[in-house]
């Protein structure tokens, strides 16, 4: 049986940032309650959402080889401990949501890289040296700005993603980590789905007053739900299509109202509106 994480519970933010926080910060009996509230509330008030990443197929290994999970060190395997995702930006440093690490220290992080399969024998476990919370976090708005970079005790064998330096209307998107599917269970192996991009606009009359046009960009299916992340992929990347082909980090999964319900599309940290900011940080750390 999966040991309890946080989770994020349907329509309260507040819980998902103690959650998160809770995560990084350990107490097993303070995670049994978050996820139990979460366990609860997924069965509970939509009753029959079809909550999974949610309608989406497992990660192919080399998919996404930017894509790590972040966790707790510590005893059992990675898959246990693993309650955000993250992208590497460079050998030595990953990308992932401040929610998921802003009352955590380094030393309460671990990153897994090297194998979409979270329990293989495959995973490395990488120490974290230093980290930094984007300092707008939360300003103007909840959620607003919710970046954070991880610096790492060594580098990981891993392709790291570029950032989408502009603003944007995307197109295609698609989204991937270990967070809860549709069965309500953590996957072990990754899991990825496609997701329609939905403008600031549409996004804001979704969420009135709680979205950010800046720093937030919304993807989804708004008119019929049943495809997003949850649960467990925050941190984790939203990618669009590149110029080379490739792909490239448009966001970075934050929040939303339940999982992939009609009118409440996932939100993601728009990546393009702190890419300067980024570069900041990776030049303080000599990077
Ligand atoms: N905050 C969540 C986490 O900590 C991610 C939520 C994404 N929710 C959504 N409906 N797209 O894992």
């Amino acid at each position: 049986m999966h040991p309890e994480r946080f989770t994020v519970d349907s329509n309260r933010k507040y819980l998902a940032r103690l959650g998160a926080g809770l995560a990084a910060g350990l107490g097993a009996a303070a995670l049994v309650w978050t996820g139990t509230a979460a366990n609860a509330e997924i069965a509970g008030p939509q009753g029959d959402f079809e909550a999974q990443i949610i309608g989406g197929d497992e990660v192919a290994e080399g998919q996404y080889p930017w894509l790590v999970g972040l966790g707790s060190p510590g005893e059992g395997t990675p898959w246990e401990r693993q309650f955000c995702g993250g992208s590497v930006i460079a050998p030595t440093v990953v990308l992932t949501a401040a929610h998921c690490v802003e009352d955590a220290a380094a030393g309460d992080l671990a990153v897994f890289s090297g194998s979409v399969d979270l329990e293989s024998a495959d995973v490395a476990e990488t120490a974290v040296a230093d980290l930094h919370v984007a300092p707008g976090y939360n300003d103007p708005v909840a959620f607003a700005n919710d970046w954070a970079l991880l610096l790492l005790a060594e580098p990981v064998d891993a392709e790291p993603i570029g950032l989408s330096a502009d603003p944007a209307v995307f197109d295609a998107l698609e989204t991937a980590g270990w967070g809860l599917t549709e069965d309500n269970e953590y996957p072990t192996v990754a899991r990825w789905v496609e997701v329609p991009f939905i403008d600031d606009d549409a996004c804001a009359g979704a969420y009135p007053g709680e979205t950010d046009a800046v720093s937030m960009l919304c993807a989804g299916d708004l008119a019929d739900g049943g495809i997003d992340s949850c649960s467990g992929d925050s941190g984790g990347p939203i990618m669009a299509p590149g110029e080379d082909g490739g792909l490239v980090l448009a966001g970075i999964v934050s929040w939303g109202y339940g999982s992939a319900e009609a009118g409440h599309p996932g939100v993601y940290a728009e990546v393009a509106e702190f890419d300067e900011a980024i570069a900041e940080v990776l030049a303080d750390w000599g990077v």
